[in-house]
């Protein structure tokens, strides 16, 4: 027992000696001694199965219809108080008043800062943290929130289960100068070295938001910066926002992770974490894939109808042969009485021919069916009701009324 006691003391005090402090000062980056993949080492959490961001593979979310829309609240009365700008070393964060909030939630969550990921090649090579079907966009915003309904403050949530809400928007460059934007780029130049801070006029965060706060993907996952805490839930919105490409060039070569008073000038580039393993967790959407404009969605639209369109030919033929077969069926009794007076051995040669004849034609008539595997299956079970209903038939007269 003792023994055993100390090896757990021993242990203990090896963790607290070697771990811990380490962790609470360790100096992490993307790239190199404590790239990402060390995180963990450090950052136990950063370890963990429910890790940010993703990969949202949208042919696997799942429609959600209690998620509706998420309603900033505050954010476009951002008041006179200026906003405070920092580079932090890994990217410009933008603290943001208390009064900005959350609803929509099921708690509500107060703002607490906003920043930024980006890449290093301009358009299209990457730079979001989240990704859409394996496909990165340039940029990503991040809007921060704690629970303010469950928790004290920022410090403690981000430690809890449900402590943060975090809204990711998904930046894509495009032709127009997003003028939202330049109220953060126009600053960027006043930190551009480490630990840097500035007062910048405030402005409306929400015109930095898609129009669409609608349409969604929503999951639980983690701060993708060490140390990794799984208290966040996210809110990836489907719509992206446009910059100019001169916007993004900005952004991704006017920052130093490196401190002014470091010999080294290290740009701050490719501040994206790789998307994690989704492992049990399921992205849900607030938006079903017909409502969806991706080439996906109206794929599975189409092939949709084409299934019910086919469904509803095969039901209209079925109700228009049945009722062929009826008409026929009083036709030909009429006609078997009429003509047994007449003789008995020519009636029986007519109703062996005509019963495979008839039929055969009658497909032909009808203006081309698909073809389809079942239909003919069918028509066999019609072939056997026929000459087991009415012995014999002369000319079908009435075609059925097949036309859907
Ligand atoms: C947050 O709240 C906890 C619990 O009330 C408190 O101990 C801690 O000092 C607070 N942290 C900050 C940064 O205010
Ligand atoms: C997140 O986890 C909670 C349990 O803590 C669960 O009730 C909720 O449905 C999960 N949300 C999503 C989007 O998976």
């Amino acid at each position: 027992m003792d023994v055993l006691a100390l090896c757990i003391l021993l242990i203990l005090l090896c963790f607290q000696w070697t771990v811990a402090p380490a962790a609470a000062e360790i100096s992490w980056t993307y790239t190199g001694l404590v790239g990402q993949s060390e995180w963990s080492q450090y950052f136990p959490d950063c370890g963990g199965t429910s890790q940010s961001p993703v990969d949202v593979v949208t042919t696997q979310t799942k429609y959600d219809p209690s998620l509706t829309p998420l309603t900033p609240l505050g954010y476009d009365q951002h008041g006179y108080q200026p906003f405070t700008l920092f580079n932090n070393g890994h990217t410009a964060v933008i603290m943001l008043p208390e009064w900005m909030g959350l609803s929509g939630l099921p708690w509500f969550f107060t703002a607490v800062q906003m920043h930024l990921h980006w890449g290093s090649g301009g358009p299209s090579h990457g730079g979001s943290e989240h990704t859409t079907n394996g496909l990165s966009a340039d940029a990503e915003l991040h809007v921060v929130h704690y629970n303010s309904e469950l928790y004290p403050n920022m410090s403690t949530a981000m430690t809890q289960r449900n402590g943060l809400a975090v809204l990711g928007i998904l930046i894509v460059t495009g032709e127009e100068t997003n003028v939202a934007f330049n109220n953060i780029l126009h600053y960027l130049s006043r930190v551009r070295h480490a630990d840097q801070r500035v007062s910048i006029p405030a402005f409306d965060v929400q015109s930095l938001l898609p129009e669409d706060l609608g349409r969604y993907y929503r999951y639980n996952g983690s701060l993708t910066t060490p140390p990794c805490y799984q208290s966040v839930i996210w809110t990836l919105f489907h719509e992206r926002v446009r910059i100019s490409k001169a916007q993004l060039l900005k952004m991704e070569t006017i920052l130093y992770s490196s401190k002014a008073a470091e010999a080294d000038r290290m740009l701050l580039q490719d501040n994206y974490r790789e998307t994690q393993p989704l492992n049990h967790r399921v992205i849900f959407t607030s938006f079903t894939a017909e409502s969806g404009k991706e080439l996906s969605s109206g794929l599975s639209l189409s092939g949709r109808f084409v299934c019910f369109s086919s469904a509803g030919e095969v039901t209209a033929i079925v109700i228009g042969v049945m009722c062929g077969c009826v008409g026929l069926a009083v036709i030909v009794r009429f006609v078997v009485k009429t003509i047994r007076f007449f003789t008995l051995l020519r009636r029986e040669t007519v109703a062996v021919n005509s019963s495979t004849s008839s039929w055969d034609v009658l497909p032909s008539t009808r203006p081309a069916p698909m073809p389809r595997m079942d239909e003919p299956h069918k028509k066999q079970e019609v072939d056997l009701s026929m000459t087991s209903e009415g012995e014999k038939k002369e000319e079908p007269s009435l075609p059925p009324q097949t036309e859907p």
